[in-house]
């Protein structure tokens, strides 16, 4: 009997040699609490850029409050424990079947941790889960001024639209394969042991209460 193939070991969501010396793995539901803590960190300017408008910590906490609501998928790009950067998808269509028929996607990195290739490890992720889910295309929304989030998704092939001040890009996204699903599944597996550990040492800073 023929041994099944092996993947190669180069899954084109993981780049080798990363940059920026964290690591990217999707959140547990139960770290919404880490998204905030995130997005709290972005400056005026970078929350005006990636919500598309000006907002405040309270709009944030409702964002985050909503988003542990819903079936999102969120990749988070972590050094020593800490969130700095997360890639969002959620889908579009009512729940069921159709749920994932097309999706929208955000992205979102601290400025330390910009230029560095975690946008684009970020993008790889979401891009291949949108694929495994098979979502037919990937929309993303930015300014029509953010060279950054525009550039980053023709690296991706999407293609870009412009009105009012606003730029879509939609991604036709191809039908999963046996190593997207593959590496995806080995994907989660390494990220969940690495969120145990996170959840341990979080555990282990809180003062002990008496
Ligand atoms: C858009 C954003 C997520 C990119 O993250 P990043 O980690 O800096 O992106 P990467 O380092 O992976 O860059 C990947 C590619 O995108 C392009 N890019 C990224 N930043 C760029 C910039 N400021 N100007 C021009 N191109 C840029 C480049 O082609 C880059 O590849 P290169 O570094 O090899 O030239 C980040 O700038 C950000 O968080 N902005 C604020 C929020 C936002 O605008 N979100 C988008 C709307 S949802």
């Amino acid at each position: 009997m023929t041994e099944p193939a092996q993947p190669s070991m180069t899954d084109p969501a993981s780049p080798a040699g990363p940059r920026h010396g964290g690591l990217v793995r999707r959140l547990l539901a139960s770290e919404t609490g880490l998204l905030l803590d995130h997005l709290m960190r972005l400056d005026a300017e970078s929350r005006h850029d990636r919500f598309g408008m000006a907002v405040g910590d309270a709009f944030l906490r409702q964002y985050a409050e909503r988003t542990a609501r819903l079936d999102d998928l969120i990749y988070g790009f972590f050094v020593d424990g800490e969130l700095r950067g997360a890639g969002e998808l959620r889908g579009l269509g009512p729940e069921g079947p159709s749920h994932w028929r097309a999706a929208e996607a955000a992205f979102s990195v601290e400025r330390p941790w910009r230029r560095l290739g975690v946008g684009e490890q970020l993008m790889a992720r979401i891009v291949r889960a949108a694929r495994n889910r098979r979502a037919a295309t990937l929309y993303m929304s930015c300014l029509s001024r953010n060279r950054a989030m525009q550039t980053l998704a023709r690296k991706f092939s999407a293609e870009l639209t412009f009105e009012a001040g606003e730029a879509t890009t939609a991604l036709t996204v191809e039908g999963p394969t046996a190593f997207s699903l593959i590496y995806e599944a080995m994907d989660d597996a390494t990220g969940f042991a690495t969120a145990m550990l996170d959840l341990q040492r979080r555990a282990l800073s809180r003062p002990a209460r008496l």
